[in-house]
């Protein structure tokens, strides 16, 4: 078995956006319309091409990962961060580690981009093996209400949070 990561171009378009149909399709807490979402980003001032990624195993996309543009704003100052969503596994390869790894390839193509830090809103269980903490720690928060422990960060360089606080701001894409 051949398993890449690499940026995804738009000849993997309709093939990604599958791919997160299928991954979603059972997802309880989802609306089935992360797809759209991705479509809707690729088009935003918030799309970094380098950080929509793909999974290919033989030569076959099974897995996406997107990182766009966010601020963290309190009433003193603005920072820049990224947004972790979504991430996606066709249910077949699930469960080997592909959904990790495009995690962490995410996060080292990140770095030298210059972004030190990384927030998403998931499941409390998965995120803390890769570094992600709750945002209360740091003091920051979602625009929205959210259990405290769905909302995670994470430094990607050390100290990547120092000095910010306050709460994210989605591109209007998010809608
Ligand atoms: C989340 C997802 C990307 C993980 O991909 P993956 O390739 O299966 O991940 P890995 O093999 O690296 O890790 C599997 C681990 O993730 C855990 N996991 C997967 N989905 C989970 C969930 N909904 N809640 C808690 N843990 C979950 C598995 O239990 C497993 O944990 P274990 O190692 O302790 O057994 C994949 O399950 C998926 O596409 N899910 C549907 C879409 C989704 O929910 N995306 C995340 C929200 S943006």
């Amino acid at each position: 078995m051949t398993l890449i990561f690499r940026k995804e171009t738009p000849a993997d378009y309709k093939f990604v956006e599958k791919i997160i149909e299928e991954a979603f399709a059972n997802e309880a807490y989802s609306d089935q319309t992360e797809h759209l979402l991705v479509a809707r980003l690729r088009n935003s001032d918030a799309f970094i091409p380098e950080l929509s990624m793909v999974a290919e195993v033989n030569g076959e996309i099974v897995g996406h990962i997107l990182l766009t543009k966010i601020t963290i704003k309190n009433a003193e100052i603005t920072s820049a961060s990224l947004a972790l969503a979504p991430v996606s596994v066709k249910p077949a390869f699930q469960k080997q580690g592909i959904g990790g790894m495009l995690i962490e390839e995410a996060h080292r193509i990140a770095r030298p981009l210059g972004y030190r830090s990384i927030v998403l809103l998931g499941h409390a269980g998965y995120y803390p093996r890769f570094g992600y903490r709750k945002g209360s720690d740091f003091g920051i928060s979602l625009p929205f209400e959210v259990p405290d422990e769905n909302c995670m960060v994470l430094e990607l360089v050390e100290g990547g949070l120092e000095g910010v606080r306050g709460e994210v701001v989605y591109s209007e894409e998010f809608g």
